[in-house]
């Protein structure tokens, strides 16, 4: 049956793009990807060396500041591309930089494209678990509570999870890490900014430390124990 799969493609390290991904990418005739308004994004990016020449390729582009409708026109235009493709009996492929289910851009596509077609979604080492790894923090342990938080929230709102949460990793945190430190510093939590894990340029420092940071960057709140 020709199927729609949802490719997670690891946060940025070759080596993390699982075996499945790898192999249907060899195998689908259509690769699609979410990118910027020119050139090829992080998804494309890092699974690149994985897609064999050849295939045809369908860029989602939306601008790094497009709002909730520029997004809406982008996604519905690759949900139709994607969508004759699949009619056409072609399987199709959308890569998605870390999982496709978490912050994912593929949920946009699967909010479009669920009933009409058979969808596989492949999960992908999501950037939590990649800079956890690379702090060698625990991520929970025990019976501790995890909350993943996206640092856009309101300075109210990420204090009153994060006081409830054990440990914590504030994603899209880049230009909110001023809104950050005042929250944690008067939880008294500690926490460290991880920067494009796995890239070349990875950067991983405790956050109060941290200055500035870009949007591929998020924050581990440490435990209340030694870890
Ligand atoms: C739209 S979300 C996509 C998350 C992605 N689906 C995942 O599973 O990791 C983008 C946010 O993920 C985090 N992120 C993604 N890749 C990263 C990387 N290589 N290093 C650090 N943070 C990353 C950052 O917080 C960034 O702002």
């Amino acid at each position: 049956m020709t199927t729609l799969y949802g490719i997670g493609v690891g946060p940025g390290e070759a080596e993390l793009l699982t075996v499945k991904a790898a192999r249907l990418l060899e195998r689908v005739p259509v690769v699609a990807y979410p990118a910027p308004l020119r050139g090829d994004g992080m998804a494309r990016t890092i699974a690149g060396p994985f897609i064999p020449a050849g295939k045809i390729e369908i860029a989602i582009r939306m601008g790094f500041t497009a709002d909730r409708a520029g997004a809406d026109e982008a996604y519905d235009q690759g949900a139709a591309a994607i969508a004759g493709h699949l009619e056409a009996g072609r399987d199709v492929a959308v890569l998605c930089e870390g999982d496709p289910l978490l912050f994912g851009s593929f949920i946009y596509l699967l909010q479009r494209l669920s009933g009409r077609f058979a969808i596989e979604v492949v999960p992908g080492v999501a950037s939590p678990l990649a800079a956890a790894a690379a702090a060698q923090l625990p991520l929970a342990a025990w019976d501790e509570a995890v909350a993943l938080i996206p640092a856009t929230k309101s300075e109210a709102d990420l204090e009153r999870l994060l006081e409830v949460a054990d440990r914590a990793v504030v994603m899209k945190a880049g230009p909110h890490l001023d809104k950050l430190r005042r929250v944690l510093g008067r939880l008294g939590r500690n926490a460290t900014l991880v920067e494009r894990v796995g890239f070349s340029d990875q950067r991983m420092l405790p956050l109060a430390e941290a200055g500035a940071a870009g949007y591929f960057s998020l924050v581990l709140v440490h435990g209340k124990g030694k870890l």
